[in-house]
């Protein structure tokens, strides 16, 4: 990260000489060296001198440019991106880009553009894109087409186009993106958009336009992706695409949108004379629903029926047998039979999450899936007082499930009997009631992540997580341990194959030094937002190499041995800690020093005590506790005493020997 912070400062000469104040005006950020630079709202007028010329990317953003001339960006002849995003640019003259000759991307979003020379464009030898939003653009003429036959991308949103009019020059040759939203088109005619019939694989966006009426037929390619979201007359679309072929057909309109047309069954009519193998029609209300309306959908993959005001599915639907995604997210849903899932054999993905109101799971609503690979329940108020056999049942492909956000599962016995394939299990922030003392998981033998965080699941069933050996992450936060201890091995024992735990905010008070010895594989542990007083490096001792998150918790003193024992290869996490600065802390604080690469978030890694020190990094702190002067001196002076009465006592002993 460093490395991509330094500031440089461009000092311009001009400033030097007239004024210091205008020294942080001149400050671009180096993103990367000589390459890449920054000057985003510096409210500069001219580059500055001191860019390197070898300069690449530009971030010229947010200063003020009014016109850009042929010596403008003269000196920077690498440049391959620039971006001069809201430089209330005016005017754009001959050349401006003559010397840029790599030039590939060229943004001018946000600058009321009233000049746009013939050559405006001409220097670069590839130019890929050319982002024109919201420049003022009333026709498509204002833009000169001079030199842009390379253009990939061109993008004129949100500006005044109210008649397409694509002249003849118009580039299509390299186009592959063309995005018109949010401007006033209003009809479309066949000459309009002649041009685009030698584009293919493109993806054209005219969302947010209210277009009332398209030329039949004026649309006759192959695209990659359609957009015309928010727009209304539906049928006229339909037309005037037909005999067309595209990826993707976005159809959906938007929360803002005021004018609302129903959908009702012949309004989709015009799909049949349209390939399309995703169709979009996010939050359309439908009128009479019923199997006519899928009638021109028989061909599509995925279907997206996102906050579309429905409740139920006709069961009458025939012939979606290629259908392989179905997306119903926030609808209306009573029970998940009504989704009438029988009449899409081929579904491998089928989503219905945010349902509005509680979803019965009812039993086997969904057994003719048999290829479902993907099914995503969360945040539909599920509550089930025998989770989830019958519900499930015939799911035997299964292998994400997504049953977060809801409300209350009940468990009596296997969670999932035929979930033999599940590879993904999220349970989080449900309640999970088990009332087995076998695992309720045993049977799961592919999963590789099971989430039950905020699950308030019973920690104590000692075979919770019986058969899962090739699961290898495991989300348990914010669920509570029987006295906020984590047990020696029984709990985990099983769980062979487990590289990443997550038991942050788990009110955790203790770790029984030998409770991750079984992981072999652990190599992420989070115990962050716990209560723990100490550093249990004992637990990981014998790990080859791991991540501890220790963040937010209780820890003042870690002992040097504690640390010595720590695998060579791990990285700790030990901020917002009430870390002493103290003597009594001198372990730590002089291996944290020599082991810096070793550490997380040193600038929140910080000390408590003694009060003069609090707040400062602990790698900043210097303590000194070796014997002080004072005691030095009282030494010295205890060794010259000693010395003395030695002396006297032999003198002593000499002069009563000389008298005897
Ligand atoms: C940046 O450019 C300067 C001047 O051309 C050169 O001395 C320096 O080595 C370059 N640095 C890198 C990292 O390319
Ligand atoms: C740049 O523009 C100026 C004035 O418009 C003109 O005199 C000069 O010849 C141009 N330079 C180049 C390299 O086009
Ligand atoms: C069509 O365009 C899309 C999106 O740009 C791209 O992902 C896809 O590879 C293209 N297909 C062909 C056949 O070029
Ligand atoms: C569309 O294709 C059909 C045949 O598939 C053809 O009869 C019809 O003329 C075409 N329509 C247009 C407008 O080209
Ligand atoms: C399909 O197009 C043909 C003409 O190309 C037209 O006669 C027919 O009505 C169209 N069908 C639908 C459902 O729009
Ligand atoms: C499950 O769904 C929730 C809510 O929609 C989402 O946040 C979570 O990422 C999903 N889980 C997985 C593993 O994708
Ligand atoms: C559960 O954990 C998985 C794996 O970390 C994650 O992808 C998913 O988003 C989590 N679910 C929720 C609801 O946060
Ligand atoms: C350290 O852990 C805390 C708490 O989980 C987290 O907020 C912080 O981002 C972590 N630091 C880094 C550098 O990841």
């Amino acid at each position: 990260m460093a490395r991509y912070l330094y500031l440089l400062i461009f000092t311009m000469p001009i400033c030097i000489s007239h004024e210091t104040s205008s020294a942080v005006d001149t400050m671009c950020t180096e993103i990367t060296v000589n390459k890449s630079y920054s000057c985003e709202g510096l409210g500069l007028t001219e580059i500055p001198e001191k860019l390197p010329v070898t300069t690449e990317i530009l971030d010229f953003s947010f200063n003020l440019l009014p016109s850009l001339q042929n010596s403008t960006f003269s000196k920077l002849k690498d440049l391959l991106s620039l971006d001069l995003t809201r430089c209330q640019i005016n005017w754009v003259y001959e050349g401006a880009f003559h010397n840029n000759n790599h030039l590939h991307t060229i943004v001018l979003t946000g600058n009321l553009l009233l000049f746009l020379s013939d050559t405006a464009f001409v220097g670069p030898q590839s130019l890929k894109q050319l982002v024109l939003t919201q420049t003022g653009i009333s026709t498509l003429s204002f833009v000169p087409m001079t030199n842009l036959d390379n253009l990939d991308t061109l993008i004129l949103g949100s500006n005044h186009i109210s008649s397409l009019q694509l002249p003849p020059t118009f580039p299509t040759q390299n186009l592959k993106y063309l995005d018109f939203q949010m401007n006033n088109i209003r009809t479309i005619t066949v000459e309009d958009v002649s041009v685009l019939q030698k584009t293919s694989n493109i993806t054209l966006i005219f969302k947010g336009n209210d277009i009332l009426h398209i030329e039949p037929g004026a649309f006759q390619s192959s695209f990659y992706s359609l957009d015309f979201g928010g727009c209304t007359n539906i049928p006229s679309i339909l037309v005037g695409i037909r005999n067309s072929s595209a990826h993707t057909l976005w159809l959906g309109t938007f929360d803002d949108v005021e004018k609302e047309t129903y959908i009702s069954p012949d309004v989709l009519q015009g799909l049949c004379n349209i390939t399309v193998k995703d169709l979009y029609l996010q939050l359309r209300h439908f009128k009479n629903l019923n199997a006519a309306t899928f009638h021109c959908m028989t061909k599509l993959q995925k279907l997206d029926l996102t906050h579309t005001h429905i409740s139920a599915l006709p069961p009458d639907i025939s012939g979606m047998k290629v259908l392989t995604e179905l997306i119903l997210n926030r609808n209306f849903f009573k029970h998940l039979c009504d989704t009438s899932a029988a009449a899409f054999p081929s579904l491998t993905h089928l989503h219905l999450k945010g349902n509005s109101q509680t979803l019965q799971l009812g039993s086997g609503c969904l057994q003719k899936l048999a290829k479902l690979q993907h099914l995503d329940l969360s945040h539909s108020h599920v509550e089930s007082s025998d989770c989830c056999n019958e519900a499930l049942n015939g799911l035997s492909s299964l292998r994400y499930l997504n049953l977060s956000y809801n409300t209350k599962l009940h468990v009596h016995d296997v969670l999932f009997k035929e979930g033999t394939n599940l590879e993904l299990l999220d349970i989080a922030f449900t309640q999970l009631h088990i009332s087995t003392s076998q695992g309720p998981f045993r049977n799961l033998h592919l999963l590789q992540v099971l989430n039950l965080s905020s699950s308030h699941i019973n920690t104590s069933i000692q075979h919770l997580f019986q058969g899962l050996e090739n699961l290898m992450l495991l989300d348990l936060s914010q669920n509570i341990f029987e006295s906020g201890i984590v047990p020696k091995n029984k709990l985990f024992q099983q769980l062979s194959s487990l590289e990443v735990l997550i038991l942050a905010s788990c009110e955790l008070t203790a770790i029984d030094d030998q409770a991750f010895h079984i992981l072999q594989k652990l190599r992420y542990i989070d115990l962050s937002h716990n209560k723990l007083i100490a550093f249990s490096a004992d637990a990981f001792s014998n790990h080859k190499s791991i991540y501890i998150n220790f963040a937010h918790n209780r820890v003042q003193i870690i002992p040097r041995d504690k640390l010595v024992s720590l695998p060579s290869h791990s990285i700790i996490n030990l901020s917002y800690n009430p870390l002493k600065c103290t003597c009594s802390n001198i372990g730590l604080i002089t291996w944290y020093k020599q082991n810096l690469d070793k550490i997380e978030d040193p600038e929140e890694t910080t000390c408590s005590e003694p009060k003069s020190l609090a707040g400062a990094q602990l790698s900043t702190v210097t303590v000194s506790c070796g014997i002080s002067t004072t005691g030095i001196i009282a030494v010295v002076l205890g060794i010259l005493s000693c010395v003395a009465i030695f002396l006297w006592s032999v003198h002593c002993f000499r002069q009563s020997y000389q008298q005897i």
